[in-house]
């Protein structure tokens, strides 16, 4: 019999910057990621390039009626998506939105359900409206917590039968790495202080919490959740001040995940306030906003975890899913340096339900690998079994931390189908079950040819994670 839950929510993730394409249809504006070609944390161009793979991406804005006959080709329970921001509001601090922005996610809703896939909806996924930042340096300003709301009021309406699973910031925890890229901030990471980059934190986790409270009223059976870039950390040695190293790079991702369930900020933070002469600007409200309106669950993505210690310069540091830590030797690692630890993801589950107690979803994770596509008598695939390996170790883990009583809703791979890399705008950075045929380019004929690893991940969710 399986391990896992009756009604466990097999599926895939997706963002929509990375996905869509269609960059200008239909009346959408441009987002943060329009003009960052080589990446989420590479240079700022003026305006969109030609380079940007994220403009075209791989066309789901007019394949997504194909693709999601093969999600549910391979029995998706749930699909990842998120809304872009700027589709719905061009610029982000409009007063009514473009009916054609929210005319699409109608549709794309609507076909989800004819196959009973439930939409699974961040609704900011490093996209913030290109405008929102410019003229008002993105999350560094408290204006935007009036702005997202509106937004995610427009949408938690419009939406509120047909999607009940949102998640409110991917990563919400990665505007500390990446101001511009999460938080739409302009000001460089090296003149931004302390003080500016923690106020900014402070307004995102109150609109998440306000996106809570507003979607708790517009429909009560909402299930809204955090998300976070996990990461655990082991130290270097047994040295109780590697341990110590652990603890700190670990309390600034709890900070994320502390304050939206348990709706405070924690004590150990205001040490770290404190000695970095941050003072958080609370305005009337926000104290109570927070402890009223925690979430539902907590959400996260997992690819890799890190090693720490008191003298990192000692060590070689890896690379790493926008912060990293020291290379750990026990440990192999992806074509693009990214250590690969199952054990780590029963760890992390073990780790939050201690903590929390509150149900778990595991909203990213996967392999990134080049993939070759070959022929055979059938038409083309892809032999990918390094990701097969990767995803059953990955899987196998998850059953473990179900039998150690973790509650655990659900599981989306990254990428099910190949998109653009966040970190490196790569098209061979593949991640997916699908293929897509584009390159780095830009070349390519957009068609979808099934990979190994589809019918693979078809069978664990046949067997409910039996097969594994
Ligand atoms: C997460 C992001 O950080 O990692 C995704 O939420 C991203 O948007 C994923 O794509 C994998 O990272 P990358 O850089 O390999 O695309």
């Amino acid at each position: 019999m399986s391990v896992f839950p009756e009604n466990f929510l097999w599926g895939g993730a997706t963002a929509a910057n990375q996905l869509e394409g269609a960059y200008d249809v239909d009346g959408k504006g441009l987002s943060v990621q329009d003009v960052t070609p080589d990446g989420g944390m590479g240079p700022i161009t003026d305006g969109p390039t030609p380079d940007n793979l994220k403009l075209e991406a791989v066309d789901f804005y007019h394949h997504y009626k194909e693709d999601i006959v093969l999600f549910a080709e391979m029995g998706f329970k749930v699909f990842r998506l998120s809304i872009a921001w700027s589709r719905i509001f061009p610029n982000g601090d409009e007063t009514e939105p473009n009916e054609a922005g929210l005319q699409f996610y109608d549709d794309v809703f609507d076909e989800l359900a004819k196959y009973g896939i439930e939409p699974l909806v961040t609704i900011s996924h490093y996209e913030t409206p290109l405008h929102l930042s410019k003229e008002y340096n993105g999350w560094a300003n408290r204006k935007l917590i009036d702005f997202y709301a509106h937004y995610a009021e427009t949408i938690f309406k419009r939406y509120k039968d047909k999607v009940k699973y949102w998640l409110t910031f991917n990563e919400v925890n990665s505007v500390l790495h990446a101001p511009f890229m999460s938080g739409g901030i302009l000001t460089p990471p090296e003149e931004l202080s302390k003080q500016d980059l923690y106020q900014a934190v402070h307004h995102e986790l109150v609109a998440s919490s306000l996106a809570t409270k507003i979607g708790h009223e517009i429909n009560p059976n909402f299930k809204i959740g955090c998300m976070v870039l996990a990461m655990p950390a082991y130290p270097m040695t047994p040295d109780p001040l590697d341990q110590l190293a652990v603890r700190e790079f670990e309390n600034q991702n709890y900070l994320f995940s502390d304050i939206h369930v348990r709706g405070k900020y924690p004590n150990y933070i205001k040490r770290y306030f404190d000695e970095n002469n941050i003072t958080i600007d609370f305005a009337e409200g926000d104290k109570q906003l927070l402890a009223e309106h925690t979430v539902d669950f907590v959400s996260f993505s997992y690819y890799m975890s890190v090693a720490q210690a008191h003298n990192p310069e000692e060590y070689s540091t890896g690379k790493g899913n926008i912060m990293g830590g020291i290379s750990n030797p026990y440990l192999e690692s992806s074509e693009w340096g990214w250590q690969i630890d199952p054990v780590g993801l029963r760890l992390v589950l073990n780790d939050f339900y201690d903590r929390y107690q509150i149900p778990l979803f595991i909203v990213e994770n996967g392999l990134g690998a080049k993939d070759e596509l070959v022929e055979t008598k059938n038409g083309y695939t892809v032999n990918d079994d390094y990701r097969i390996d990767y995803m059953q170790k990955h899987l196998q883990q998850v059953g473990e931390a179900v039998k150690d009583g973790v509650d655990i809703m659900g599981y989306t791979s990254w990428g099910c189908i190949d998109l653009v890399s966040a970190s490196t705008a790569q098209l061979s950075k593949r991640y997916g079950f699908i293929y897509v045929d584009r390159d780095d380019n830009g070349e390519g004929s957009f068609k979808r040819y099934k990979k190994k690893s589809f019918d693979w991940y078809k069978d664990v969710i046949a067997s409910n994670g039996e097969s594994l």
